[in-house]
């Protein structure tokens, strides 16, 4: 089962500009969330900080009991090969073909055997869709393609914690879908915690058991999807409704001149449509059952007291019977 990550008070700044400052928050053990926000939000510094890549200057972040911000370099650099990071642009090397760009894990951090190697490799690559496309290299292929192979290549040590910045970035809607099912159907497969930042609405609104918001230096939110897709908090319902009325602007983040003007022409009576809840993917048929279903449920349920009247239906309108369990 994928591992708890565990965010607790972390700030980062860059000289005086904070990226983001006191994020709190936990990653259920192989739950899939997501982390929305706006472009220049910190998302891609928030996975950094995570793996241990970039220092928080306060906070700490748990990970089977190692501090990946201040804890020992050598616990740290163990730790951080339980995870598998998938880059914004994939970040394969050039001049190898796919084969070598995902064996690359396995021949710098085993001693793995060739024979076990590519058996490795054809597997993961086997699960991405890309067999066939071993010796292309990465500028003879599609950014789709060059997505699965990052992804691929973020497989094959076998992690417990999975991190994927923007999946979706460059991609056109019918990739995108393609990709949200492949990132489900991974989960059902390896039962892994996983991270998937993003500020694609598709992918927000189907892939995610759990979803948060950066805004304004803050989290703004972080909770069961149906939290944040039912949420009325002003910032998170422009985002999920790909609204220009609200506190995001043009450039990232209105400034606040322009916002006080909104707010003074009467922001509220603009018509927003009532948020509706999609149902969450499902695996492909013939993959096995997602097993963070049950134990989210048994989250959610628990804090069933602390959830908004809208979330709890949101919640009980996705509460199909279980498997297995009477209805
Ligand atoms: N290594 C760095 N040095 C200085 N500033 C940085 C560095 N990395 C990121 N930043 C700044 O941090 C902010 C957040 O960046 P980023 O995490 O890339 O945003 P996002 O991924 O949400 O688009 C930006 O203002 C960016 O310029
Ligand atoms: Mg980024």
């Amino acid at each position: 089962m994928g591992i708890e990550v565990i965010v607790e008070g972390l700030t980062k700044s860059f000289g005086k500009q904070t990226v983001w400052q006191d994020v709190t928050l936990t990653l259920p053990p192989g739950e899939v969330s997501v982390m929305l926000g706006p472009s220049g939000t910190g998302k891609t510094v928030f996975l950094k900080s995570v793996i241990g890549l970039l220092k928080p200057e306060r906070g700490r972040v748990l990970v089977n009991g190692v501090d990946m911000v201040n804890g020992p370099e050598r616990d740290i650099y163990q730790t951080r090969k339980l995870f598998g990071l998938m880059f914004q642009d994939g970040a394969l090397f050039g001049s190898m073909n796919l084969f070598d760009n995902i064996a690359f894990p396995l021949r710098e951090h085993t001693r793995k055997k060739e024979s076990e190697i590519r058996r490795v490799v054809m597997e993961r690559m086997d699960m991405v869709g890309l067999v066939g496309s071993e010796a292309k290299l990465p500028g003879e292929i599609s950014g789709g393609m060059r997505k699965r192979a990052g992804l691929a290549r973020a497989l094959v040590l076998d992690p417990q914690i999975i991190l994927c910045d923007e999946p979706d970035s460059g991609l056109d809607p019918v990739r995108t879908s393609y990709i949200s099912q492949l990132l489900i159907d991974l989960n059902a497969q390896i039962d892994a915690t996983m991270l998937i930042v993003t500020h694609n609405l598709d992918i927000a609104a189907t892939v995610p058991d759990n979803m948060g918001m950066l805004f304004r230096r803050e989290l703004v939110a972080f909770g069961p999807r149906e939290l944040l897709l039912t949420s009325d908090v002003p910032v998170v319902r422009q985002f999920l409704s790909g609204r220009r009325e609200g506190p995001i602007g043009m450039a990232e983040e209105k400034d606040e001149a322009t916002l006080a003007m909104e707010q003074l022409a009467d922001d509220s009576t603009v018509p927003i449509a009532p948020p509706t809840v999609v149902p969450q993917l499902e695996p492909s048929p013939g993959l096995p059952p997602r097993q963070a279903v049950q134990r989210r449920r048994a989250r959610v349920l628990a804090m069933w007291d602390q959830l908004p009247a809208a979330a709890r239906t949101a919640v009980q309108a996705g509460l199909a019977p279980v498997q297995g369990e009477p209805a």
